[in-house]
């Protein structure tokens, strides 16, 4: 059984959890059932993923088949950034509360800083191609989604793709009720965010590494991108204890005290990624593994980066 990363809501946050984006409607019911199944407690969903009305057929069939209970489920999902605007946020949490048929969620996250204009497009643009962007901010967001903790919506918040310097505004927000539990970010041994985590944690916030496979699924792949997975050196590592890379590259956070989402469904994956609290990698593999960064990011949206949240103007 996976062990827990500790909030600071005391409450317990299952340290693997199972990822869903880019996980298809026809395919993700059944990944979340195997998942479950094996053991794992944890979901991360989204509603921008477009499928969180068959993850939630999955949580509801297991619940009834009594495999597992709500309770002992931690389910995550994201307010996606056109809907900053006060009534919006509680229309949001609602929609994802009623496609994943749940009464609440363990914790809601603000899925990228910069808010965009409210609308169906959800990345609205002008007729130039620029990003339309809201007025309100990811500030004026938060402090909607703490009464949605005060209304039993939503057991805790949390923050996705924030840089220290926004966690920092959150934190000294005048009146601020409910502190960010966690931050999740895109994180893996050519992304190693030292500074950021040990911010996080210095400041009680757990961080979630995203795309910690490397994506090899996502739709902007190319060829000559380098993979994780296919590391011959990672690959001799996960040799040396019997493992795949899949496998070194999930423990890898779980040592360092990262909660991690990898995403697949593919039945036998998701049972192998789950393998991961019978060996050890060694502090010298630990080291080794952390020298591979090279800063390199899956998920940029680069033609945001003139926008007044983008997050990876600054250092970490
Ligand atoms: N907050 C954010 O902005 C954000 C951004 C990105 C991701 N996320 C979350 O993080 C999750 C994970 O990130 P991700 O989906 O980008 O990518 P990922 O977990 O790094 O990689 C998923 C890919 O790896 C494959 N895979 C899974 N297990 C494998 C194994 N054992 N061996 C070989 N290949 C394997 C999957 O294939 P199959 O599915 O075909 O098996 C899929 O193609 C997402 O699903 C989402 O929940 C959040």
């Amino acid at each position: 059984m996976a062990t827990f990363a500790e909030l600071s809501t005391k409450a317990k946050m299952p340290i693997l959890g199972l990822g869903t984006w880019k996980s298809s409607p026809n395919k993700v019911k059944e990944a979340v059932k195997v998942a479950i199944d094996a053991g794992y407690r944890h979901i991360d969903c989204a509603y921008i993923y477009q499928n969180e009305n068959e993850v939630g057929e999955a949580i509801q069939e297991k619940i009834q088949e009594k495999v597992v209970k709500r309770e002992d489920l931690f389910i995550v999902s994201k307010l996606w950034c056109t809907f900053f605007e006060r009534k919006l946020v509680k229309e949001a949490c609602r929609k994802t509360l009623k496609d994943l048929k749940l009464d609440y969620l363990d914790v809601y996250l603000i899925h990228w800083p910069q808010g965009f204009q409210a609308g169906k497009d959800l990345f609205p643009k002008d007729d130039k191609g620029n990003n339309l962007i809201s007025k309100e901010t990811f500030l004026d967001a938060w402090e909607v989604m703490e009464e949605l903790v005060d209304e039993g919506l939503v057991k805790a918040l949390g923050v996705s793709n924030f840089n220290h310097f926004q966690i920092e505004k959150i934190l000294n927000k005048p009146g601020l009720k409910y502190k960010p539990v966690t931050n999740q970010v895109e994180c893996h041994p050519y992304l190693t965010l030292e500074k950021l985590i040990q911010y996080c944690h210095s400041k009680g916030i757990t961080v979630t590494a995203y795309s910690l496979l490397g994506s090899p699924d996502r739709p902007w792949a190319k060829p000559e991108n380098p993979s994780l997975l296919e590391d011959p050196k990672i690959k001799e590592i996960a040799a040396r204890h019997k493992k795949s890379p899949a496998q070194v590259l999930i423990r890898f956070h779980i040592q360092r005290n990262v909660v991690v989402i990898p995403k697949s469904v593919t039945p036998e994956r998701i049972l192998e990624n789950f393998q991961v609290f019978d060996f050890k990698l060694s502090d010298e593999e630990m080291a080794t593994l952390l020298s591979f960064n090279r800063n390199w990011r899956i998920c940029v949206p680069a033609d945001q980066a003139n926008l007044p949240d983008y997050p990876y103007n600054a250092d970490y």
